[in-house]
């Protein structure tokens, strides 16, 4: 069994959806946002913000695959499930569980950009920026961390620890 050191605990990360909630329902209010949910990763994040956001929201999913199983990013994204519906004319909400290298989210919103949304702004609930090889414009962060590789809250290590509610550490 590994054991998992807490990094944020289930109250902060609870406390800081509910501050991005109401920043991103501010800077929205009068429209309808369209959520879209990087699989799988990004859904317990994505479900705790869209639960309180205060502005009408429609959700689709999309899933690229980077990681494989190990902890480096390959640097190609493959679209292992894209979205149901357009996004043309929307205003569009991209929500990440972390930004690492930087690589899957640039080649991600290059291809969403390509598809003429009204607007389009990245989220992520937590971001490593001392690993970032390629620039990325995040709108939203939740939390900024060390160099570390964590668990929890729709993150894992081989598919496993996606379900703490909070952000851990693997401690082999
Ligand atoms: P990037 O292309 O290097 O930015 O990789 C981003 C993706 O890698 C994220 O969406 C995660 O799926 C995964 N990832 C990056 N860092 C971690 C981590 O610390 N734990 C779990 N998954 C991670
Ligand atoms: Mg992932």
């Amino acid at each position: 069994m590994s054991n998992i050191r807490v990094l944020i605990s289930e109250e902060e990360v609870d406390k800081k959806i509910r501050e991005m909630a109401a920043e991103i329902s501010k800077k929205y209010e009068g429209e309808e946002l369209h959520l879209v949910c990087v699989l799988r990763g990004g859904v317990f994040f994505m479900c705790e913000l869209a639960k309180r956001l205060t502005v009408p929201v429609t959700i689709d999913f999309m899933s690229v695959s980077s990681y494989g199983d190990g902890t480096e990013s390959s640097g190609q994204i493959k679209i292992v499930k894209d979205l149901d519906e357009s996004i043309e004319g929307k205003h569009v909400l991209v929500v990440e569980d972390i930004i690492d290298s930087g690589r899957t989210l640039s080649k991600l919103m290059d291809l969403l950009e390509s598809r003429r949304p009204e607007s389009l702004a990245l989220c992520t609930l937590l971001d490593k920026p001392e690993r970032r090889v390629v620039e990325v414009d995040v709108d939203y962060t939740g939390f900024q961390i060390p160099d570390l590789f964590v668990v929890g809250y729709g993150l894992d290590c081989a598919q496993k620890h996606r379900n703490y509610p909070y952000v851990g550490v693997v401690e082999e």
